[in-house]
């Protein structure tokens, strides 16, 4: 089975890619494509997916942080 992908896009949502089942905390199933985006930003009006708002609206970038094989 293929890994599914979350990946955290600068100054915007996380886009999902793979199958995954997504419910709320009722255990209802919201409908999903192979590929969707969840809104990170809290602005939008189809949450959980983004709806694109986020755009000039949210600044969060973000990076793992290396860490020195020393420092293990
Ligand atoms: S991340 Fe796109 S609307 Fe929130």
């Amino acid at each position: 089975m293929e890994k599914v992908q979350i990946k955290v896009m600068d100054n915007g949502s996380y886009r999902v890619t793979g199958d995954v089942e997504l419910i709320d905390v009722d255990g209802n199933v919201f409908e999903t494509k192979k590929v969707f985006s969840l809104c990170r930003c809290g602005l939008s009006a189809r949450k959980p997916f983004c709806d694109g708002t986020h755009k000039g609206q949210f600044d969060s970038c973000v990076r793992v942080e290396k860490v020195l094989e020393d420092e293990k």
